[in-house]
């Protein structure tokens, strides 16, 4: 019997999960953390779908057209394509397996207006989308769980890949309980393991998502791709641990972004852009927030009671919470924060890497968005990529011969994670990594420059070095001592990237290159051998994603 591990049990690895048991595959499905802890629960305003019979004139092709120009040409057309076209689907089988989705009187699904759409086409759950998802797929994954095909691994994070000539085994789980290392075989391996948001510290995502998967596997030989991509969402609120998503769903009921000016207020984005303008794409809104360099803020207010209570009744209680703001009288403070990476680990078109057999899925990969995503595909590219990774896999022969043996490696790394430790390190592990979010935020913001990311390679090059010598903080679990090399070296290949790029497109802005160039309608690839990092453009791996 085939079986398939898959780390990472948020919306993508689920529904990867639970599409392989439905085509008979055996799946281990490891986190280290509940799906209902993952980040996924914190998506907000929704996923977009165009349905039948769409009575204001929408198409898939419509659909199609503003998530490629939302991504200014470098989501490829065929991935967007399959996207798009199965998006009706997808929202119909999440409504089968008990997702509960706002609807009219009539029982017809909601749509909201969502950035650089053409039309409403974001169906929601008020402003608790990615939660009402979860919630039906964890029932889902419990069904097949029921029946032996899915077994969920808790408390497991992933140490490594078992690599041999360009295959992928299997993987090396670290089991936080048990505080053992366990080699996992499996006929394929999927990672599911979302963003990077740690990287960058205050987010709006989980630091629980900290790229380390990436890291290590791009370490061990697979590719990233478009790493400099980093999404700015124009409107969070600043709390002392984090930020706060406001989601876009506020302005896609009507909310306005103003700022004030000599005593007046001034409704920057229409003024700019029309009456359109506080739906433009999130980098543009982001850019002209960042520019003006003045306190800006969004209102609801005059939506009313009723519009806030039936639609946006959870920002209305998070602005209340960690902001002390009253949304019905008072306007919100905001200011853009990472929040999405459209780059990541370098798939096909079937989600496969470029080493056989270990494939990622959701924000770990980088796929649909090119240089800047659009609101609501996030949900609709994580569910669609773990059926297009299952599929693969189930349209594949199960190996016929037994793996390699990888016992060697397996003991090395036992013993590694075991050494005689040093706990005296001058450095501690968060400490580097509290450094490193500086680093990538001060110089890896909206607008970038040349002096900044080659300081920022500089940084993060004296961090790899301290690196090396922290055997072991003592103040921490382990996997955060282990962790921390592959992370530092993503960071350096992301700021690697965003120096290669010299021109301004989408989420990546020069001010020394303001320009957007035909020589750059390419994949940034960069790969990793024996310490050595490597870049090109691939007009290829552009095209054909
Ligand atoms: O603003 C939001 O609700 C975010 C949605 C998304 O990133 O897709």
């Amino acid at each position: 019997m085939k079986h398939v591990l898959i780390i990472g049990s948020g919306i993508s690895g689920m529904a990867c999960a639970v599409r392989c048991a439905e085509q008979g595959i055996h799946v281990t499905l490891a986190s280290p953390f509940p799906s209902e802890r993952s980040q996924s629960v914190m998506a907000a305003g929704g996923i977009n779908a165009v349905l039948s019979g769409d009575s204001q004139g929408d198409s898939v092709d419509s659909h199609i057209q503003d998530t490629l120009r939302g991504g200014c040409r470098l989501g490829g057309v065929r991935a967007v394509t399959g996207l798009c076209e199965n998006g009706e689907r997808i929202l119909r089988q999440l409504e089968g397996i008990g997702t509960v989705f706002s609807v009219d009187p009539q029982g017809r699904l909601l749509r909201r207006a969502f950035g650089g759409q053409s039309y409403k086409r974001t169906c929601y759950c008020g402003a608790s989308t990615g939660k009402q998802i979860v919630s039906a797929l964890v029932m889902e994954v419990r069904r097949y769980e029921a029946q032996g095909l899915i077994r969920r691994r808790l408390w497991c994070c992933f140490h490594s890949a078992l690599i041999r000539e360009g295959v992928c085994y299997g993987a090396l789980l670290f089991d936080e309980a048990f505080g053992g290392l366990d080699a996992v075989c499996a006929d394929a391996v999927v990672i599911a393991t979302g963003g990077q948001n740690a990287l960058f510290g205050k987010t709006t995502g989980s630091t629980q998502c900290d790229g380390y998967a990436a890291g290590k596997l791009f370490m061990q030989g697979a590719e990233l791709k478009n790493l400099e991509f980093i999404q700015y969402h124009p409107t969070t609120l600043e709390t002392a641990q984090k930020r706060m998503l406001i989601t876009e769903a506020a302005r896609g009921e009507g909310g306005r972004l103003f700022c004030r000016k000599n005593g007046r207020t001034v409704y920057f984005m229409e003024e700019k852009y029309g009456p359109g303008g506080n739906l433009q794409t999130r980098d543009v809104i982001s850019r002209e927030i960042d520019a003006l360099g003045d306190s800006v803020f969004l209102d609801v207010s005059f939506l009313g009671k009723s519009v806030i209570d039936n639609r946006l009744s959870e920002l209305r209680d998070l602005c209340a919470k960690y902001g002390g703001i009253d949304v019905y009288r008072e306007p919100i403070p905001v200011r853009p924060s990472v929040h999405f990476f459209m780059g990541g680990l370098a798939v096909h078109l079937n989600h496969e890497t470029n080493i056989r057999n270990l494939f990622a899925v959701g924000e770990c990969a980088s796929m649909y968005h090119g240089a800047n995503r659009l609101g609501g595909n996030s949900l609709l590219a994580a569910l669609y990529s773990g059926n297009v990774a299952a599929d693969a896999i189930a349209g594949r022969e199960g190996r016929q011969t037994a793996p390699p043996d990888f016992s060697a490696e397996t003991e090395r790394e036992k013993q590694l994670l075991g050494q005689d430790r040093d706990t005296q390190s001058r450095f501690p592990v968060m400490y580097i990594r509290d450094l490193l979010a500086e680093t990538m935020q001060k110089n890896l913001g909206i607008v970038r420059n040349e002096a900044h990311l080659t300081q920022g390679l500089k940084d993060i090059d004296y961090y790899l070095s301290i690196a090396g010598r922290i055997h072991y903080d003592s103040s921490v679990m382990p996997y955060f001592n282990y962790s921390l090399t592959a992370i530092l070296t993503l960071a350096r290949a992301t700021m690697a990237c965003a120096l290669s790029r010299r021109e301004s497109r989408g989420a990546h802005w020069r001010s020394d290159y303001p320009e957007t160039e035909e020589a750059y309608q390419s994949a940034t690839v960069m790969a990793y051998d024996g310490g050595k990092y490597s870049v090109r453009l691939d007009k290829e791996r552009a095209y054909e994603s």
